[in-house]
């Protein structure tokens, strides 16, 4: 059946989540389609900032740390996230860069598996991921960084492997792994599994403990709407808490960081894996934004995700066809994320083309163009829109002016 943008503007009627979108500030002439890479601006944002920084920093100064309540910002933020992702309020802590989380938690889980010396990921991770994983090895010496396709895991899981490091879903593809099954498996063969989160949390419902995963980080600016470079999340499953120590032992992280005395002691629970002082203002706007996600059911959240990719690759199918587009994520909606990928060879230029027309998705090389869907603040009509842009744009063969070929530093 053909779809119309009638029929989408029914589905937004429809659409249990639609109120949502005015919690956010979305720019005018814009349809976002990015939000997994740097969320929008949630609308309470501006003044809580505005606060933080007038009255905590600039009026109340150092007393802010108590008066404010920054000092339990980590805790509160985590705890915040903890039901978006399946966890305990007391299993997650905010704080430093996924980056930087990845490194203390496969460096924690190789120390939880003594003896093992084997850090396992997949090839075409996240290159943070891989790039810090590689650096951890480095440093641990005789630690082998194993890279196994999702078909290669199983076999790839030997009694050598300390930690199974994936991304739930796929940044490039959207492909989304069976938490449940791999992490069944890892534990099988005696490792643990670390899952990064950073393209699922806020996207679609996360069952850290259901699936009984030991180890998670994620990121706070993609779906959690925490703003560029906001904090991010770690997660320690409460039966691996008293064992778990951070490589990373700052005095955050120590068990009474004002007693100032010589040696470390970890904290308890959570606040082990804290570093040095907490980036307050990037908290707070995180703490702010999550707000946005106060009585939002997942499961709908996950129902409207995955129309939102169906429908954006059925008007594709319908309206693109014969301009050299293959689909590059899985087409059915229960095996990607919140997202879908289209390649084309000439996919940097038709993308700078659809963001001058005010439809921003992204590109990754070599060939992606990707699209994300927030279903708290993307519509349908939005996707019809976007799919006539991207129609219009290789009809007209616009993509082929020269303004649109020269790549910016930043894709
Ligand atoms: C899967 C994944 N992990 C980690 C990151 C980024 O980590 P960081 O915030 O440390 O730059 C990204 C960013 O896009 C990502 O897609």
């Amino acid at each position: 059946m053909t779809l119309t943008r009638a029929a989408c503007e029914a589905l937004d009627r429809e659409d249990p989540l639609a109120s949502r979108r005015a919690l956010f500030d979305l720019p005018d002439g814009v349809i976002y389609l990015d939000g997994n890479s740097l969320g929008v601006l949630p609308r309470n944002v501006p003044a809580r900032l505005e606060r933080a920084v007038r009255e905590e920093w600039g009026r109340d100064l150092i007393r802010s740390w108590n008066s404010a309540g920054w000092i339990d910002l980590p805790t509160r933020v985590g705890a915040r996230i903890a039901p978006l992702i399946g966890a305990g309020a007391d299993e997650v802590i905010c704080a430093d860069s996924t980056s930087v989380n990845i490194f203390k938690l496969a460096a924690g889980a190789l120390a939880m598996r003594p003896g093992r010396k084997v850090i396992l990921s997949e090839p075409g991770n996240f290159p943070t991921d891989l790039y810090v994983l590689e650096g951890l090895a480095g440093l641990a010496g005789d630690v082998e960084l194993r890279l196994a396709t999702p078909d290669e895991l199983p076999s790839a899981l030997t009694d050598d492997v300390a930690v199974m490091l994936l991304t739930h879903v796929h940044y490039k593809s959207g492909r989304l792994h069976d938490m449940a099954a791999l992490t069944a498996k890892a534990r099988e063969a005696g490792a643990l599994a670390l899952w990064d989160l950073s393209h699922s949390a806020g996207a679609l419902p996360v069952d850290l403990n259901g699936a009984g995963a030991d180890l998670a980080v994620g990121c706070g600016y993609k779906y959690l709407n925490g703003g560029p470079g906001a904090p991010a999340f770690a997660y320690v499953a409460r039966r691996h808490q008293a064992a778990f120590r951070s490589p990373l032992s700052g005095w955050m992280g120590h068990a009474r960081p004002f007693d100032f005395i010589d040696a470390y002691e970890p904290g308890q629970g959570m606040a082990r894996a804290l570093c040095g002082t907490p980036s307050v203002l990037g908290m707070t706007a995180l703490e702010a934004a999550l707000e946005a996600f106060e009585g939002v059911d997942m499961g709908q959240v996950r129902t409207k995700s995955m129309a939102l990719g169906d429908v954006f690759l059925q008007l594709v199918d319908q309206r693109c066809a014969g301009h050299g587009f293959t689909v590059a994520c899985p087409r059915g909606a229960t095996l990607r994320g919140s997202q879908v990928g289209l390649a084309h060879p000439d996919g940097y230029a038709i993308m700078q083309a659809l963001i001058a027309r005010g439809v921003i998705g992204d590109f990754r090389a070599p060939d992606i163009l990707r699209f994300g869907f927030t279903p708290l603040y993307v519509g349908f009509a939005d996707v019809w829109d976007a799919v006539e842009h991207l129609a219009q744009v290789m009809a007209s063969g616009q993509w082929r002016e020269p303004r649109f070929q020269e790549k910016a530093a930043v894709t």
